[in-house]
């Protein structure tokens, strides 16, 4: 038999990373509100794709695609996945996440960009990212109706151990991101505009929400630094599969390319290419941390209930 729904959901998570990524440039480039109206595009829905119509139209093409494409991954779960309802009913939900992700798109033009509808928007489009990741990752190897193979090479409880460490990484990740997300739409990139002190203060005059949320956003980045270096620590002593340490390691490379992003980005007063990457490396980071938790919970999942074991 040819199970196709892991395979739907690992091409869902690389479309939403484009998709986030667009979206950044959509609003990087002012292009946020070069559609005026919403669902259609000048009332048509394929208008000339020039200036910044081209980034807000494009947006919402993948945007559709992205819903077709989630929703053929969800039916095909519930055609396969008969032993495992959660699989489908945690897919549904995906469903019902995108499509309130697509009403709040269309939110952020029809109010013209209220501060807490666009950070909610990224706040959802995180949220979606990691509900695929999680999917991706519980269904990756799966060959019938049981579910896929145990994985082995963990020491035990050191799946649990994987899940909480990743998880804490990735629940750290996530709030930087929303508080991000917080500065860039009060437009508070530049409310701190040296670095590494904030208007040369350790702590500065904390008079705004702009320069609140952006000396918030540098210290929650050490704690999202420090969660995914615990990890990698933990993970490369620790008794689990070559593959834990190698993500592990990688995260560790994202995290430290996003400090960097970040910084670039206040020295180049918020160039497009900087400001850009960063939402889309805090996006990769956040799967990758999503998905090492995923496999720590499938380990720790067989160690506890043997008889979920499928046959091999
Ligand atoms: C047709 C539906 C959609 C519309 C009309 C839409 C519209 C927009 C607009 C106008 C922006 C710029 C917002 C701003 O400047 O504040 C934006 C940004 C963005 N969109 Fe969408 N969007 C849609 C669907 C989606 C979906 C399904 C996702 C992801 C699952 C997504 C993820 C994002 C992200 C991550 C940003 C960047 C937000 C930020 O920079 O903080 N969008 N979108
Ligand atoms: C773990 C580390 C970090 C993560 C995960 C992270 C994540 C994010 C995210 C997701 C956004 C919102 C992007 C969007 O709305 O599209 C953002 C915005 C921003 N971040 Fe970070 N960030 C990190 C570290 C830093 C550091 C160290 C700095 C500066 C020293 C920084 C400076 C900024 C600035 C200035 C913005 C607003 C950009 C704009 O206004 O366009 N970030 N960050």
């Amino acid at each position: 038999m040819t199970v196709l729904h892991p395979r739907a959901y690992t091409v869902t998570v690389i479309w939403t990373l484009g998709l986030l990524f667009l979206g950044s440039i959509v609003h990087a480039t002012e292009s946020s509100l070069a559609c005026p109206d919403w669902p259609t595009c000048f009332g048509t829905m394929v208008p000339e794709m020039t200036g910044g119509v081209f980034w807000e139209h494009l947006h919402r093409l993948v945007a559709g695609g992205l819903v077709l494409m989630f929703a053929l991954g969800t039916w095909l779960a519930k055609r396969e996945t008969s032993e495992r309802p959660w699989i489908f009913r945690a897919s549904l939900a995906g469903v019902g996440l995108l499509l309130v992700q697509s009403v709040f798109g269309g939110l952020t033009v029809i109010y013209q960009l209220p501060d807490l509808v666009s950070t909610t928007h990224l706040s959802l489009a995180f949220i979606f990212l990691s509900l695929a990741t999680v999917l991706a990752v519980a269904t990756n190897g799966t060959t019938g109706p049981g579910g896929p193979p145990k994985i082995e090479g963990f020491g035990h409880g050191n799946g649990r151990k994987l899940t909480i460490y990743a998880g804490v990484a990735a629940g750290s990740v996530f709030i930087q991101s929303v508080l991000g997300a917080l500065v860039r739409h009060t437009d508070g990139g530049m409310s701190c505009p040296d670095v590494p002190l904030c208007l040369g203060q350790v702590v500065p005059p904390l008079v705004n929400v702009q320069i609140t949320s952006h000396f918030l956003h540098r210290l929650m980045a050490i704690v999202a630094t420090v969660a995914v270096l615990w990890l990698y620590a933990w993970a490369v002593r620790a008794e689990v599969p070559t593959r834990v340490k190698r993500w592990a390691m990688a995260a560790v490379g994202l995290v430290l390319v996003q400090v960097a992003l970040g910084v670039i980005s206040v020295l180049t007063f918020l160039a497009i290419p900087p400001v850009s990457i960063h939402t889309l490396v805090a996006a990769a980071l956040l799967s990758l941390l999503v998905a090492l938790a995923t496999l720590g919970s499938r380990a720790s999942v067989y160690i506890q209930e043997p008889e979920l074991l499928p046959a091999r």
